[in-house]
């Protein structure tokens, strides 16, 4: 009898310990296994090599540029590995970030040799197969705030202006391809703005990046008090509250008065197309 319920007791013990390790790190906004690119076994010199390439991407990145890639490993087992952080989060919570995405991610997706996982502050890819300089539309997501703004025509042209005029300078970028911008909308909504590409890619493909998020706007965002879109190269946010370190922005200048955040809404609405989009809107 006490032998049952104390085997017991360590058994619920041990359920705590999994149940509280799992929720240790925070969940990710996005992730995607890929389920098509093959799996791999806990044995396996994959396994071997990804975890080598995930260690050094979330102690090495964060210095300079917030991104890191890495490979490691002989071909057919070689494992390759990116992780970006935003353009404005501090070194070290830029490696926090792709820590918890490791660990999270391989949670996620324990045995497929691809994925990707996305937060607000970073996010995290691996594969078999090199993606250095590539850029790719799937998988992706696009998500908006179910809270309308009241003026839906003059908000959406400020917010489609902003965007715009984000792509150049986030694509002109070179060693950071990240840019931000405040405004304020017809109805005195605040806007804040922010747009990145992974700076692997060259000009032109941070634009296409960016461009075909800018063509997904009138699905996603039009109307709506905040959104987000990812893809594996380049994604954007808007609010109307601060989210974003706000000595980050170029121009134009922040707004003078300063602005009491609201508090952040929850992420609804959220569409998936999992299925690669066009390249060129
Ligand atoms: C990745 O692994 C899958 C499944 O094992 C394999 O079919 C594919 O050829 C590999 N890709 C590369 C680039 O080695
Ligand atoms: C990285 O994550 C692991 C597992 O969650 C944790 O034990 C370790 O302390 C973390 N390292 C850093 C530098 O945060
Ligand atoms: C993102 O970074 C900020 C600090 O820049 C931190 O306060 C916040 O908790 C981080 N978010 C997550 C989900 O870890
Ligand atoms: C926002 O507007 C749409 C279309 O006018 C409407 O269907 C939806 O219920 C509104 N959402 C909220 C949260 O008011």
């Amino acid at each position: 009898m006490v032998m049952v319920s104390s085997r017991l007791l360590f058994f619920l013990f041990l359920i705590f310990v999994l149940v509280y390790q799992a929720t240790t790190q925070p969940s990710f906004i996005y992730y995607f296994c890929s389920d098509n690119t093959g799996k791999y076994t806990s044995k396996s010199k994959y396994k071997a090599n990804l975890d080598h390439v995930l260690a050094s991407i979330s102690s090495n990145t964060g210095t300079d540029n917030g991104f890191g890639t890495d490979s490691h490993g002989q071909e057919p087992d070689k494992a390759y590995g990116i992780g970006l952080c935003r353009g404005d989060v501090k070194a070290d919570v830029c490696r926090s970030c792709l820590n918890d995405s490791r660990t999270v991610l391989t949670q996620l997706c324990p045995n497929q040799m691809e994925a990707i996982g996305w937060y607000d502050n970073c996010s995290l890819r691996f594969s078999n197969r090199s993606m250095f300089g590539v850029v790719e539309s799937a998988p992706n997501s696009f998500m908006w705030n179910p809270r309308n703004v009241s003026d839906v025509k003059g908000y959406g042209v400020v917010l489609k202006n902003l965007l715009s005029g984000m792509i150049s300078d986030a694509a002109s970028g070179v060693s950071l391809k990240f840019a931000t911008r405040t405004s304020v909308a017809p109805d005195k909504s605040k806007l804040y703005v922010l747009a990145q590409c992974t700076p692997d890619l060259s000009e032109q493909d941070c634009r296409d990046c960016l461009n075909l998020i800018y063509a997904q706007i009138p699905l996603f965002g039009l109307g709506q008090a905040g959104g987000r879109a990812y893809t594996p190269n380049c994604n954007f946010r808007f609010e109307t509250y601060p989210f974003f370190d706000l000595t980050s922005v170029a121009t134009p200048s922040p707004p003078s008065q300063p602005v009491s955040p609201e508090s952040p809404p929850p992420i609804k609405g959220r569409i998936i197309l999992i299925y690669p989009i066009s390249m060129k809107p």
